[in-house]
C-alpha cells in the first residue's frame, strides 16, 4: 500500500519536479511534519491541497524542505588543503579553472573559492558557476550581506580587503568579488550536468540524500569533471568506494578523478 507521505512526494514531484523520495525519508518527514501543523494541517493529504492551492504555502514549503546553513571558510582547515595542495596542483597545468560550487546556498562557499583563488591570480580572471535549488538563498547570495557570524573564519586580511560594515552586525560582501560568480537555479537532482570541470564542490547537501541518490551523483559529478579534476566534499561525507566512481582520494574530502 502506498503511504501517505509516498503518495504526497508522488505529486508533489508531479507538480515542482522536486524528488523528495531521494531525500532522507526520516528526516524530510519530520522537518515538512512540523512545518505544516504549525500551520494548523492534519495531514500530508491536507498539507498537499493547501500547497496546490496557496501560492504562499507552496513558497514557504520549497524554502524550508531545504536546509540552507552556510558560513565562509566552513571547516577552515580544508580550505586550507585547497590553498596549499589541490590549487597548485590544478594551476601547474592550466591558468584557466572552471569551478562548480554546487548546493551552494547563500554564496558563502563560492565567494571563498574567489578569496582562495585571489591569491594566485587576479579577480578578473576567475569565474565560478554557484548554484541551487533554492531561489529565494541565490537572491541573497547576489546581494552579498552577512550576519557577522558567518564571517568568524573569514582570515583578517580578507576580511579588510573584500568586506564592508553594513549596519550593525552586517558585512557587505565587495563588487569585485561578486563579479567572480555566476549564480543560476538547478536541481541537482533533475537538471543535466555541465562538464570539462577542473574543480567542483559540493559539501553538507549530499547529507540529505539517500544512498540511492548518493549514488547517481557521486557518477554525474565524476563524468562532470575533466580526468585530474578535483571534487571537494563536505565534512562528514567521505566516499566509501571512491574507484567506483573512477575518483582517487588525494586527501581527506578532495577526491582527483582519474
Ligand atoms: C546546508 S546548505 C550547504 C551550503 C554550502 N554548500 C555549505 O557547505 O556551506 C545545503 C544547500 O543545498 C541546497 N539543496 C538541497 N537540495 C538540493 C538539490 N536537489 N539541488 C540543488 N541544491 C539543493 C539547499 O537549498 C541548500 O542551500
Amino acid at each position: 500500500m502506498v503511504s501517505q507521505y509516498e503518495e504526497f512526494t508522488n505529486k508533489i514531484k508531479k507538480m515542482t519536479g522536486i524528488d523528495l523520495s531521494l531525500y532522507k525519508e526520516g528526516q524530510m518527514k519530520r522537518r515538512l511534519t512540523s512545518l505544516y501543523e504549525k500551520r494548523g494541517y492534519k495531514s500530508f493529504q491536507e498539507y498537499y491541497l493547501a500547497i496546490k492551492n496557496s501560492h504562499e504555502v507552496l513558497i514557504e514549503f520549497l524554502d524550508r524542505m531545504t536546509i540552507n546553513v552556510s558560513e565562509f571558510y566552513r571547516n577552515y582547515k580544508r580550505w586550507e588543503v585547497l590553498e596549499t595542495k589541490i590549487l597548485p596542483s590544478l594551476l601547474s597545468s592550466t591558468r584557466k579553472l572552471k569551478i562548480w560550487s554546487a548546493a551552494c546556498s547563500t554564496g558563502e562557499e563560492p565567494y571563498t573559492i574567489a578569496m582562495v583563488l585571489s591569491k594566485f591570480m587576479p579577480l578578473s580572471q576567475i569565474n565560478i558557476l554557484a548554484t541551487d535549488i533554492d531561489e529565494n538563498v541565490i537572491a541573497r547570495a547576489k546581494l552579498g550581506i552577512y550576519p557577522e557570524r558567518s564571517l568568524s573564519e573569514v582570515p583578517a586580511e580578507m576580511k579588510d580587503k573584500y568586506f564592508t560594515r553594513e549596519q550593525i552586525g552586517f558585512y557587505k560582501i565587495s563588487d569585485e568579488i561578486k563579479r567572480t560568480v555566476t549564480f543560476k537555479k538547478h536541481n541537482l537532482l533533475a537538471d543535466r550536468f555541465d562538464s570539462e570541470f577542473d574543480l567542483i564542490i559540493c559539501r553538507n547537501v549530499l547529507i540529505y540524500f539517500t544512498e540511492e541518490a548518493k549514488v547517481m551523483l557521486y557518477d554525474k559529478f565524476s563524468k562532470a569533471l575533466k580526468k585530474n579534476g578535483v571534487f571537494f566534499v563536505g565534512s562528514t561525507e567521505q566516499i566509501f568506494n571512491p574507484i567506483k566512481y573512477n575518483f582517487e582520494t588525494l586527501d581527506t574530502f578532495f577526491y582527483k578523478r582519474v
